[in-house]
């Protein structure tokens, strides 16, 4: 994909993106040899041949598997502060960014070491090149309730810095209202709440139905299908839902990058946005899925575009003075 200058130039912000997720193979052999471990892949293209899945969970054993090597307070630091390089260089003002603790406390790494090197990343990056990041705690959907209730009460000192919650890892069998009581407890505490309705799951339709009524979230991640359903759609509508899609994450786990049905959002006038998901792993930032934007059928003009900036400003829940700078 080639990055034309108006997207280059455009200040941006990104609102679906796990730090886990940004875990390039060069960071995953240097990580692996700091902590002497040994990976099951004589190099970096061994590695990326093996970044070879064609839906959802096929996706998620290996991104669980290459979290091994983070085990330090360093090891989060170095992860975050080359995401924050990475944002930087493609001009992202301000993200959101997921994490998974549940990846790593089952994994004996400590909650504290864990956002210890995450916020002094960004924090640190915050000064030196003015962007901003800041964290949305995720819950993996395939643990039970009880395990992501214990980890929004850990997570409860850091309120500074975590503005959210959200849900992810494999959606089958797992629908939003298993985590009924902690996302209402995490409402209780203050926090914004987001949920992954992933793209052409089983139950896709009542799942974006759940996290819509019976949850109450303030914004979709994915969502797209939601156009099956024009009840769907006027509901995401009339409560100014927005939703993060991820145009190349689409093209792995599902079929194409859904380029019409973000068209057709777009259109429609819901508040869509466009971000990068896993970007070690659906290889390409926010500036590439905007750039494989612009042919048909999505045809993205520089006006949709701009759109598309300020609907990812609008639903964010970045502080008033980080919006003004924005926009
Ligand atoms: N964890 C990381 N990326 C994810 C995605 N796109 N869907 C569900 N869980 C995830
Ligand atoms: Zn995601």
């Amino acid at each position: 994909t080639t990055i034309d200058a108006f997207i280059a130039g455009l200040p941006k912000c990104e609102l679906h993106l796990h730090i886990e997720g940004t875990l390039e193979p060069g960071l995953k052999f240097a990580l692996a040899e700091r902590n002497g471990i040994e990976l099951p892949y004589a190099d970096e293209a061994a590695l990326r041949a093996a970044y070879d899945f064609d839906d959802l969970p096929g996706f998620l054993a290996v991104y669980y598997e290459g979290m091994s090597v983070l085990r330090t307070e360093q090891d989060f630091y170095d992860l975050a502060a080359a995401y924050a390089a990475k944002a930087h260089s493609q001009n992202v003002r301000y993200a959101e960014i997921f994490f998974d603790p549940q990846a790593h406390t089952a994994r004996g790494v400590s909650f504290d070491t864990m956002i210890r090197g995450l916020t002094r990343a960004l924090d640190d990056a915050g000064r030196a090149t003015g962007f901003t990041g800041r964290l949305v705690m995720c819950f993996l959907r395939d643990f039970q309730a009880e395990f992501a209730m214990a980890t929004l009460v850990q997570s409860l000192p850091y309120k500074d810095w975590i503005v959210g919650v959200g849900l992810d890892s494999d959606e089958a069998g797992n629908p939003p209202v298993k985590f009924r009581e902690v996302f209402a407890r995490a409402r209780a505490e203050g926090y914004r709440m987001t949920m992954h309705c992933d793209v052409d799951q089983k139950n896709s339709t009542e799942h974006i139905r759940q996290v819509i009524e019976e949850i109450g979230v303030d914004r979709i991640d994915h969502g797209v299908n939601a156009l099956e359903d024009p009840a769907l759609i006027a509901a995401i509508r009339e409560k100014g839902l927005g939703l993060t899609v991820c145009p190349i994450s689409n093209a792995h786990v599902t079929d194409g990058l859904k380029a019409a049905e973000i068209r057709a959002l777009l259109d429609q006038g819901v508040k869509v946005t466009v971000n990068s998901d896993d970007p070690a792993y659906f290889p390409g930032y926010v500036a590439e899925n905007l750039a494989a934007l612009r042919p048909a059928p999505a045809s993205l003009t520089d006006a949709d575009l701009v759109r598309l900036q300020r609907n990812a400003i609008d639903i964010s829940w970045a502080a008033p003075a980080v919006r003004d700078r924005f926009l």
